[in-house]
């Protein structure tokens, strides 16, 4: 297994042309928002691209798998967003996963989506700060040391947080859990990137689903599974991931599975469903 996981890693896959900003958003809780993104961040690090995780979910979940500081203090998502600290100024790399970075949340984010309120350009906000990075743009502007993904984890909720992000965004990325009421709600999500794409951001294009915590063996995840193809088609990536103990466990050593248990299920999963996401490449 450890051999395959390496086989597979050195294989990489070709870098965009230009930095892609994928959206993790869904306003449920608990479906693999977090979970997701910090996986297939650090399976496309493996990967050999250059990968930078923004937690946009005052709760700090990212940043704690991702073994980043995010107590109080710690210059973070808020400063970019409220004070307009450059992104340069708030990110990090991790420390285990050369090539992968992130912008922690601390707990004052929780105040940032009334704070925002009455901020100049709100909804902009984090598209502006992501935009002026030196290192986002196209390989003629930026050059090699650019960044090749951006993701963005968005919190549980259709506020000015997530609107932000889907501002900031050209693709959005959804993971949807394979259980009962799977696509519950996500008529309300659609209708809010319909709005967005009206009145903010055009280009904004739904170009990821990705199903979760998938039980292979029940009749149940199939046919939800059958409905989201139904629906989505091929943004829905082939890899589903399946619920897996090693997954859960790994954010409290601060990891992500992808170096906690790189032979594992869900591991090979992500990194799979990472290679998928490279391949296919950015939406025209
Ligand atoms: N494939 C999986 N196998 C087992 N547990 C998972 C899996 N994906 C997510 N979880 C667990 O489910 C819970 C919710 O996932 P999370 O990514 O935090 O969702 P969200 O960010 O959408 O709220 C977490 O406790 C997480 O560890
Ligand atoms: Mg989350």
């Amino acid at each position: 297994m450890l051999a395959r996981s390496g086989g597979l890693r050195r294989q990489g896959v070709p870098r965009p042309r230009e930095t892609r900003v994928l959206v993790v958003a869904n306003q449920k809780g608990g479906v693999g928002k977090t979970t997701s993104t910090v996986n297939v961040a650090a399976g496309l690090a493996q990967l050999g691209q250059k990968v930078l995780v923004i937690d946009l979910d005052p709760q700090g979940n990212a940043s704690t798998a991702l073994g980043v500081e995010h107590h109080r203090g710690t210059p973070s998502t808020y400063d970019m967003l409220v004070d307009g600290q450059p992104l340069a100024d708030v990110m990090t790399e991790c420390a285990d996963l050369p090539g992968l970075w992130a912008v922690p949340a601390t707990i004052d984010l929780a105040g940032a989506e009334i704070e925002l309120v009455s901020v100049v350009a709100r909804e902009q906000r984090l598209a502006r700060a992501i935009a002026a990075h030196p290192l986002v743009g196209t390989e003629d502007e930026v050059g090699d040391e650019r960044f090749d993904y951006v993701f963005v984890d968005c919190p549980p909720s259709l506020g000015l947080l997530t609107l932000n992000a889907l501002v900031a965004g050209r693709e959005m990325f959804i993971p949807i859990q394979a259980e009962y009421y799977a696509l519950e709600g996500l008529g309300m999500l659609l209708e809010t990137v319909e709005m967005v794409r009206q009145h903010l951001n055009p280009g904004l294009t739904i170009s990821t689903i990705l199903l979760t915590m998938y039980d292979a063996r029940t009749r149940l995840a199939a046919g939800v599974a059958e409905e989201v193809r139904g629906h989505f088609g091929d943004q829905v990536l082939k890899t589903a991931v399946p619920r897996s103990v090693r997954v859960s466990e790994a954010p409290s050593y601060g990891q992500t599975v992808m170096t906690y248990d790189p032979a594992s299920a869900g591991a090979l999963s992500y990194l799979e469903a990472a290679r998928e996401i490279a391949s296919k490449g950015a939406p025209a």
